[in-house]
């Protein structure tokens, strides 16, 4: 990596003396691009530390704020593990000195555990084992403990929720009186999107008991039953009953509350592959039911691939979320990690419909939901469906990374320059559009002009993920940058927080 970095300073200064292609080339441009990465990140950090700290998240139009998350600061735990690998050591102490403050047995309002774990448990999980392994000495190291601590704590007050007849968890929880919302099922995304946070928990504090709670719950969807509700292996419904673990219908998609249990089935691999080999198997029986049976053409645009839905009456949906884009880079993690070609072409065919929904809009963003269903398209939007091959039917963008996202996975696993333009195409329209006095607001339409107007709200994920994998394509080679194969020693949990993988002490 400092050979890169030498040479693109030697290319630099020599640009004016050779052929004018050069000056192109990609590799002048990454500290530029990297620096302006950082920029944005420190201008989001300025406005809501100015405005909204120690609030969750920053209202970016009228410099007032919110707490959807529990009021406990949501938006500088998540940025916390972005500020380590920019090694900007002014907001991480901040960000330190906020968590030690946090008093996690005390909220106003309900506790979703799934949120809760994946930004404020992870986010301190995450920036322990970074300052611990490879950002160590960016602040005295006596003041990482108390990420640990402070996670230990979280999970000690969420923990009831695993208290139930199958130990499946409500995800809605009450931390003061102990109770819950009542429900009957809970999500197979929220179900499946703890246990790599409990079992690293688990792992850096040797008390298995997190780790236990949240592979038991997961231990029902590896082993799904009824089996009608698993159509095509390892494809299964979105909902599981709390009071015996059976799933509770047959809807199948890698849509938004389905979408990142398939995600975290592969990533437990990467994380130990001892002891989650199962894991691995389930993710591969989805995968391939995916390309077999999920994959879909737009009539009018047949060379796009997007992922389709399927339901129990054996229809398949088409229509999809700005949320699913996370698929073409799980497809890529999975592909280049057990060695499958067709697992990287397809994911690279996926990358390439996810961006077909950023570069056919007047922003250059994509929406929130899009559908190809040539049976219900607006007549105002008959052009861009002939063209682009999908229509919008909910055009908000509110600073999701999932697009962003697989194009850096797409960069990293192939290296072509292709996709890190994408990144920059993508984060500069965001940084045009989205951009505030104060930080960054979500967008009414992205297919109107400008944005069709902005949203009062900054999600706390600009910081963990928008911003982080949008540096990460553009940054120095670093241990915690995916790689190729079998070569990760850190791995992301679903809010781009990077863990380390374990290793047998
Ligand atoms: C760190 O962030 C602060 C606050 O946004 C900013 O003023 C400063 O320039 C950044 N420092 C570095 C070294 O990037
Ligand atoms: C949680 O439970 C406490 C104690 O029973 C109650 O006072 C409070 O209103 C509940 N909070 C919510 C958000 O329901
Ligand atoms: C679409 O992609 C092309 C080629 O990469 C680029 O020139 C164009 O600016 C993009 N359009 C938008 C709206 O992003």
């Amino acid at each position: 990596m400092r050979t890169l970095l030498a040479l693109s300073a030697l290319a630099g200064l020599a640009a004016a003396t050779l052929p004018a292609y050069t000056v192109n080339r990609p590799v002048i441009r990454r500290d530029s691009r990297a620096d302006a990465v950082k920029e944005a990140f420190s201008h989001a950090w300025d406005g809501y530390y100015t405005y909204a700290f120690p609030h969750d998240e920053l209202h970016p139009i009228s410099n007032g704020f919110g707490d959807s998350r529990n009021n406990w600061g949501a938006s500088a735990v998540d940025a916390l593990s972005t500020a380590i690998m920019m090694r900007n050591a002014t907001i991480v102490n901040q960000i330190i000195d906020h968590i030690a403050t946090i008093d996690y047995s005390k909220t106003g309002t309900m506790v979703s555990l799934f949120e809760t774990t994946i930004r404020y448990l992870a986010g301190m999980i995450s920036g322990y084992d970074l300052l611990k392994g490879p950002a160590a000495g960016l602040v005295e190291d006596s003041r990482v403990g108390v990420l640990l601590e402070q996670s230990k704590n979280l999970a000690d007050v969420l923990k009831f929720a695993f208290d139930t007849p199958s130990g499946v968890p409500y995800n809605m929880i009450n931390i003061t009186s102990r109770g819950n919302d009542g429900a009957t099922t809970n999500g197979l995304a929220v179900t499946g999107t703890l246990v790599l946070e409990w079992t690293r928990l688990s792992d850096l504090t040797g008390n298995d008991e997190y780790a236990r709670l949240s592979q038991k719950a997961e231990d029902y969807l590896l082993h799904p039953e009824p089996a009608r509700y698993e159509p095509f292996p390892g494809l299964i419904g979105s909902a599981v009953n709390i009071n015996d673990g059976s799933l509770a219908n047959g809807h199948i998609s890698w849509s938004g509350g389905a979408d990142s249990y398939y995600e975290y089935l592969i990533k437990m691999y990467v994380y130990d592959p001892e002891r989650f080999g199962l894991y691995r198997d389930r993710w591969v029986a989805a995968a391939e039911s995916s390309i077999a049976h999920l994959a879909s053409h737009p009539s009018s645009r047949p060379d796009l691939t997007f992922l389709a839905t399927y339901n129990e009456e054996n229809q398949l949906g088409l229509s999809s979320q700005h949320l699913t884009c996370f698929d073409g880079g799980s497809f890529l993690l999975g592909g280049t990690l057990l060695d499958r070609q067709d697992f990287v072409d397809f994911g690279l065919d996926l990358v390439a419909g996810c961006h077909e929904t950023y570069n056919s809009t007047l922003t250059g963003i994509g929406p929130e939901d899009f559908s190809w269903d040539s049976n219900g398209v607006p007549d105002d939007q008959r052009v861009l469906f002939e063209s682009a091959g999908f229509y919008i039917t909910n055009g908000q963008y509110i600073l999701r990374p999932e697009v962003i996202e697989s194009f850096y996975y797409a960069w990293r696993v192939t290296g072509d320059e292709t996709y890190r333009e994408w990144v920059w195409a993508a984060f500069s329209n965001v940084n045009k559009y989205c951009r505030t006095a104060s930080g960054f607001a979500g967008l009414h339409d992205v297919d109107a002009e400008n944005g069709g107007g902005r949203i009062d709200n900054q999600e706390s994920f600009i910081f963990a993920e928008v911003l982080k994998y949008s540096y990460l394509a553009f940054a120095p080679e670093d241990e915690w940058q995916v790689q190729k194969g079998s070569a990760n020693t850190f791995v992301y949990n679903t809010e781009a927080h990077p863990f380390k993988v374990y290793t047998p002490q």
